[in-house]
C-alpha cells in the first residue's frame, strides 16, 4: 500500500466529517470529484470502481442524465414550495408513483429528508395511531441488537450497534427493548442467502408481549436484511414469524428498507422479496438514486384513516419538516422511479445476483475470511479480528483497495460490506471481486 502521508491541508480544518475518523482521514484524505455510471473519479485522477453505490443508495449508477434534467428544470421552475398547509404537484406525483410499486395497500407516503428522519416519522405516527384508536398505553418500542436506523434520537434508542449509542446513552427514549440479533456463524456461516437457522430468534418478542403485556407495546422497528451492522440476511421463517407475533398483539411491525429498498434485493421493496407485509415501511437512498436528500414512511391505508379520524378538524398529526417533499427531491424522485423501470434495474438485480452469489462466495478460502453472506445484490465478507485490535483488519482492506486497487468498498467492524449499482456488469463483479481479494491478500 502506498504510505506517503501529503503535508497538513489547512484547507480541510474547517469540516467535521460524519462518521469519519477525522483527524486520519485529514492526515490522509480520500476525496472523490466525479462520478459516473459504476465509477467515481479520485482527485488524482484515477477511476475508482463503486462497489457500495456510494453508502447502498447510488441504484441506477451515477450522475443518469434523466435524473440530472428533473431536478434542473425542478430547481429553474419552483426551487421551493411550503409543505405545510400548502403542496405543489410533484410530492403529490412522486406519493402516487411510489404506490405503484409499493406492495398492494400501502396507500400514503409521509416525506422526510434521510432515512433517520423516515425512521423517527414511523415511530412517531405509531405512537399517533395507537392513540387514535384509543390505545394510549402502547408506546413501548421494540428494535433489534446490531440494528441501524439512522441517528435520530428515536432511531439510535430502537438501534442496537453500541457505538452510535454509548455517548447518548443518558438520554435515549424510554420504554424500548430489543430482540436479539441473528447472526449466528456457527450454525449460518457461508449460507447462500438466507440461513437455514434462527426462526425461533423472533420468539424472543413473546417473551416481551409477556414481560410487558400486549397493550404497552406498539410497534416493532427491524432491518429485513441488516446492512450496517455487517449484512445480516434473515434466517428462513424468522420475519414471518415476527409478523405472526406482531399480528397476534396487535403490534404494527416496521420494516426499515432504506438499504434494501429500490431493488437491491432483485425485487423493488424486501417486503415483496420475502413475501413478507409490514405496516410501515421507511425510505431514503434509492429513492432518488441519492441525487438530491429525501426519506418518506409508507404506511398501510388503515393507519392513515385512523389517525385522520384521531381530530375532527385541523392538523390531524403534528409532525413534519420545511423539505418535507421538496421540489428537487420529488422530481429527482419521479425522475428516478421513472429510470428504474425503463432500464428494468430491478429485474436486472434480480437476474445478476446468481453471479454474484457466486462471485462472491468464491472468497471463501481467502486469507481470514470466516464468513461470506449474500441476498440479492448485497453481500458482506467477514474477516477474522486481528487479536486486540478489532476493525483494524477491514479497514486495511478499505484503504488497500482504494489506494492499490482503485474500488470503493465499506467495512462496518470487520465485515466488508459489498452493494454496487444495480447496473454492474458481470464483468464488473469479476473485476470487483478480484480487486478484494487482492486488497484482503495484501492487508494479511
Ligand atoms: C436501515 C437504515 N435506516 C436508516 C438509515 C439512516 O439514513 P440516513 O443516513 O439517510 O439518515 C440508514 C443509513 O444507512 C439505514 O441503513
Amino acid at each position: 500500500m502506498t504510505t506517503i502521508t501529503p503535508p497538513h491541508d489547512p484547507a480541510l480544518d474547517a469540516l467535521w466529517m460524519p462518521f469519519t475518523a477525522n483527524k486520519a482521514f485529514k492526515a490522509r484524505p480520500r476525496m472523490l470529484v466525479g462520478a459516473k455510471n459504476m465509477h467515481y473519479v479520485s482527485d488524482d485522477g484515477r477511476s475508482i470502481l463503486d462497489g457500495t453505490a456510494g453508502l447502498w443508495c447510488v441504484n441506477a449508477g451515477h450522475c443518469r442524465a434523466p435524473i440530472i434534467e428533473a431536478i434542473t428544470k425542478a430547481a429553474s421552475t419552483l426551487d421551493f414550495a411550503p409543505g405545510f398547509q400548502m403542496g405543489h404537484p410533484a410530492s403529490f406525483a412522486l406519493a402516487q408513483a411510489l404506490k405503484g410499486i409499493l406492495p398492494a395497500g400501502f396507500d400514503q407516503v409521509f416525506f422526510s429528508n434521510s432515512g433517520s428522519e423516515a425512521v423517527d416519522s414511523a415511530l412517531k405516527i405509531a405512537l399517533a395511531y395507537h392513540l387514535a384508536r384509543g390505545q394510549p398505553k402502547r408506546v413501548r418500542f421494540i428494535g433489534r441488537e446490531r440494528g441501524y436506523h439512522g441517528v435520530g434520537f428515536g432511531g439510535i434508542s430502537v438501534g442496537g450497534i453500541a457505538t452510535n449509542k454509548s455517548t447518548f446513552a443518558a438520554q435515549l427514549l424510554p420504554h424500548v427493548g430489543h430482540l436479539p440479533h441473528t447472526h449466528d456463524p456457527a450454525r449460518n456461516a457461508f449460507s447462500k442467502g438466507m440461513p437455514a437457522y434462527g426462526a425461533e430468534l423472533a420468539d424472543a418478542l413473546e417473551a416481551m408481549v409477556a414481560a410487558h403485556g400486549a397493550d404497552t407495546i406498539a410497534a416493532v422497528i427491524v432491518e429485513p436484511v441488516a446492512g450496517s451492522t455487517g449484512v445480516l440476511v434473515p434466517p428462513v421463517g424468522y420475519l414471518e414469524r415476527l409478523r405472526t407475533i406482531c399480528d397476534q398483539h396487535g403490534i404494527l411491525l416496521i420494516f426499515d428498507e432504506v438499504i434494501t429498498g429500490f431493488g437491491r434485493l432483485g425485487a423493488p421493496f424486501a417486503a415483496q422479496y420475502f413475501g413478507v407485509m409490514p405496516d410501515m415501511i421507511t425510505l431514503a437512498k434509492g429513492i432518488t438514486n441519492a441525487a438530491v436528500p429525501m426519506g418518506a414512511t409508507a404506511v398501510r391505508g388503515a393507519i392513515y384513516d385512523t389517525v385522520m379520524q384521531g381530530t375532527e378538524k385541523g392538523v390531524e398529526f403534528f409532525h413534519g419538516y420545511t423539505y418535507s417533499g421538496h421540489p428537487l427531491a420529488a422530481a429527482a424522485g419521479l425522475a428516478t422511479l421513472k429510470l428504474y423501470a425503463d432500464d428494468g434495474i430491478f429485474a436486472r438485480a434480480a437476474s445478476m445476483a446468481p453471479v454474484w452469489a457466486a462471485a462472491v462466495h468464491s472468497l471463501r478460502g481467502a486469507r481470514h475470511v470466516v464468513d461470506v453472506r449474500n441476498v440479492g445484490l448485497v453481500a458482506g465478507i467477514e474477516l477474522e479480528p486481528r487479536a486486540g485490535a478489532p476493525a483494524t483488519r477491514a479497514f486495511d482492506v478499505f484503504m488497500s483497495a482504494f489506494f492499490d486497487e482503485g474500488v470503493l468498498i465499506r467495512t462496518t467492524g470487520d465485515t466488508i460490506a459489498l452493494s454496487p449499482p444495480l447496473i454492474i456488469s458481470e464483468v464488473q463483479i469479476d473485476e470487483l471481486i478480484s480487486k478484494v481479494r487482492s486488497a484482503i491478500e495484501r492487508a494479511a
